[in-house]
């Protein structure tokens, strides 16, 4: 099978387990996993974060989000320009000021200040499903892959999500960029240190 197929296939599957995942089990795994990034010697030295406003079903980024604020970290925060295959990276101050995009995404304004991809410290990456090599299976665009492409390897690449989109095997092309570990609400998966 090609592996584009192969990643639809296994998306959709895990869209559907990641839907079904009870809301009342959805705080309580937020806190856990926020518990265990913030012992991560990766993340306490890490001054500027990319992070991501989690949406729909998503593990939660919100606690995530206030922590690296109040702990005085300088926060980034992806936008994709409409009808854009990129993805612009911007300094976020106001937590509050976010507007939801067409694809129901909360993103940075477009007037806040540019940040360089190479600018950044430790990115937190989103995905539908991971494999404990690090490979990534993201929503389909290649928007993460193109990015952490332009990051240069700089910047630490913290995989984000549920145990349960812990995989055996992500099918993966020459394009896609692996993450240095991923954090579960159960465990830090370490896939290579830096
Ligand atoms: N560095 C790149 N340069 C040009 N095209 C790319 C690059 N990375 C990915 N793409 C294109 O993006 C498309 C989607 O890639 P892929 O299936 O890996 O998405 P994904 O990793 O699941 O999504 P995302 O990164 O948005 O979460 C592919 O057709 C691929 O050709
Ligand atoms: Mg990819």
């Amino acid at each position: 099978m090609h592996p584009q197929d192969a990643k639809a296939i296994l998306r959709e599957k895990l869209k559907l387990q990641r839907d079904a995942f009870p809301v009342a089990e959805r705080e309580l795994a937020a806190e856990k996993v926020l518990g265990l990034i913030l012992q991560m010697p990766e993340w306490k030295q890490a001054q500027t974060v990319c992070l991501y406003a989690s949406f729909k079903s998503e593990l939660d980024t919100k606690a995530l989000l206030e922590s690296a604020h109040r702990a005085g970290k300088k926060i980034v925060l992806p936008r994709v320009a409409d009808g854009n295959q990129r993805c612009t990276l911007h300094h976020v101050t106001n937590l509050a000021c976010l507007v939801v995009s067409n694809l129901g995404i909360p993103e940075p304004a477009a007037e806040l200040p540019l940040i360089e991809p190479t600018a950044i410290d430790l990115f937190l990456v989103p995905g539908i499903g991971f494999d404990r090599e690090g490979n990534r299976l993201g929503h389909g665009a290649g928007f993460y892959d193109r990015l952490l492409a332009k990051a240069q390897s700089k910047g630490f690449r913290l995989g984000y999500g549920y145990d349960f989109q812990i995989v055996s095997a992500v099918p993966g092309e020459s394009h896609d960029i692996r993450v240095d570990a991923i954090a579960t609400p159960s465990e830090i998966i370490t896939v290579r240190s830096r």
